[in-house]
C-alpha cells in the first residue's frame, strides 16, 4: 500500500556516488535526517532507525529494564513478532483478549494483571487505534509501562497524537508490507530520555560508544546488547517515504471514508476507537456469523479476508511461543530459565475464544490509496451486490 518511484531512486544514487553507507559517518546524512524527520513528524523527543519494528520493540522492552521474571501483556491477535519481542527480553508474554474493534481489550489487561507485570504492549494492527485512554488509565494505576506497537500503523493517530507516542514508547516498521517503506527497517519512538540512552546502547552496542560521538552526555554506561543498526541506502529510502506518508495517509482515510458513506445502513463496520486517527488500509466488515462473512469474504469480485485466517496474527498461530520454545540453547530460553519459573503461562487454544470469535465474523478488504473515483464506485457495487446475496 506504500507508494514508491523516481525520488527514492535519486536519493539512493547520491548515497550510493557518496561512497559511503554507514549510519554514523554516512556523507549525505540520511541517516540523521530520518531520525530529525521521525521527530518531528511524530512530535517526539528521540527516534532511533534501526533494522526492523521486532527490534525496535526489543530494544525499547530492554530500555525499560524488563527481563526474567517481569509479564508482557500482549494481544491475541498481533503479528507473531510482538510476543516475541517479550521472550527475546526474557520476558513472559501474557496473552489478552481484544475488544470489538480488535485491538487489545483494556477490561481483558486489567484481569490479566499480577504483581509480575511490567508492561502492556497495545497493537495497532491493521492502523486501527487502540483505546489508548483506557490502557494508558490503567499503567498509570499499576505503575507499568505501555509500549505501543505502531508496526501496522505508521503514522496513523489517536486522538490527535500520533501512534507510538502516548505510551512510554513506541515502534513502527518499514518492512514491505507498510505504509512507510525501506525494504526492511524500524523505529523506536520515546520522550524518556533513559529509555533512549538505553535502547541506543543496546540496538548497536558495538558501535555505538564508537562512532560520532553518540553516547556524549548519556547518564547510561555502556552494555553488552544487539546489532540492529540501520544504514545509508535504507535511510534514503525512508526519507522520501517519510515525506510522502501523510499524503498517502489522507488517500487511504478519503478513499476508506468514500466506501463507508455510501454503504452506511447497509453492513455493519468493525468499531474504531478513534476513525479519524485510522489509518484507512482497511475496509473491516462485521457479521453476525462465520458463515455469513465467509459467505461475503468469497462473493463475487469481493477478494476478503478474514482476520482469523491471517496465521501467525492469531495467538493460536504463534507456534514457538506456544509450544514454549523461546531459545535454541536450553539455557537461553526464558521459558526455561529459574526467574520465570513461577510465571511461565499456561497456553491453551481456547484460552481467548472470544478473540477467536470476533476474528471469525469480520472480513477486512483493503484500501488502495491510489484507486480511481470509477474503481471506489465499482466496489461500492460489488459489496452492495454480495450483501444482497448472503
Ligand atoms: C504488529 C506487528 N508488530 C511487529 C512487527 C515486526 O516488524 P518487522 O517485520 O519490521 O520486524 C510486525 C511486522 O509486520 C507487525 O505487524
Amino acid at each position: 500500500m506504500y507508494r514508491i518511484g523516481k525520488e527514492e531512486i535519486a536519493e539512493l544514487t547520491k548515497v550510493i556516488e557518496s561512497g559511503d553507507l554507514f549510519k554514523i559517518n554516512g556523507g549525505v546524512r540520511e541517516s540523521e535526517n530520518a531520525e530529525a524527520k521521525l521527530r518531528e513528524l511524530f512530535d517526539c523527543n528521540h527516534a532511533i532507525f534501526l533494522t526492523s519494528g521486532h527490534a525496535a520493540l526489543t530494544s525499547a522492552l530492554v530500555a525499560m529494564g524488563i527481563g526474567p521474571g517481569d509479564e508482557v501483556i500482549v494481544p491475541a491477535y498481533t503479528y507473531i513478532a510482538t510476543p516475541m519481542a517479550v521472550v527475546a527480553a526474557g520476558a513472559m508474554p501474557v496473552i489478552a483478549d481484544v475488544d470489538d474493534t480488535l485491538t487489545l481489550s483494556a477490561e481483558d489487561v486489567r484481569r490479566k494483571i499480577t504483581k509480575h507485570t511490567k508492561a502492556i504492549i497495545p497493537v495497532h494492527i491493521q492502523g486501527f487505534p487502540c483505546d489508548m485512554d483506557a490502557i494508558t488509565a490503567i499503567a498509570k494505576e499499576y505503575g507499568i509501562y505501555v509500549l505501543e506497537d505502531a508496526c501496522q500503523a505508521d503514522g496513523g493517530a489517536y486522538k490527535g497524537k500520533r501512534l507510538g507516542t502516548i505510551g512510554d514508547a513506541g515502534a513502527l516498521s518499514f518492512n514491505f508490507f507498510k505504509i512507510v517503506t525501506c525494504g526492511e527497517g524500524g523505529a523506536m519512538l520515546t520522550n524518556n530520555r533513559d529509555f533512549f540512552e538505553r535502547a541506543l546502547i543496546y540496538h548497536d552496542s558495538s558501535a555505538v560508544a564508537f562512532f560520532g560521538d553518540q553516547m556524549s552526555g548519556f547518564s547510561a554506561e555502556g552494555f553488552c546488547g544487539n546489532e540492529y543498526r540501520s544504514n545509508e541506502l535504507c535511510a534514503a529510502v525512508l526519507n522520501v517515504q517519510l515525506s510522502r506518508m501523510d499524503s498517502t495517509l489522507a488517500d487511504l482515510r478519503k478513499n476508506k471514508k468514500y466506501v463507508m458513506d455510501k454503504l452506511e445502513g447497509l453492513c455493519e463496520f468493525v468499531p474504531s476507537h478513534d476513525i479519524e486517527g485510522d489509518c484507512g488500509t482497511t475496509l473491516a466488515f462485521q457479521f453476525e456469523s462465520e458463515q455469513a462473512a465467509r459467505a461475503f469474504a468469497t462473493a463475487d469480485g469481493i477478494g476478503g479476508t478474514l482476520p482469523i485466517d491471517t496465521g501467525r496474527h492469531v495467538y493460536t498461530h504463534w507456534t514457538p511461543i506456544i509450544e514454549k520454545r523461546g531459545a535454541f540453547n536450553p539455557l537461553m530460553d526464558p521459558f526455561r530459565m529459574e526467574a520465570n519459573k513461577e510465571i511461565v503461562p499456561e497456553y491453551t487454544d481456547g484460552m481467548c475464544a472470544d478473540t477467536l470469535d470476533k476474528l471469525a465474523k469480520a472480513v477486512y478488504i483493503y484500501v488502495n490509496p491510489d484507486s480511481t473515483q470509477e474503481e471506489l464506485d465499482e466496489l461500492v457495487n460489488t459489496v452492495k451486490n454480495a450483501l444482497e446475496k448472503i
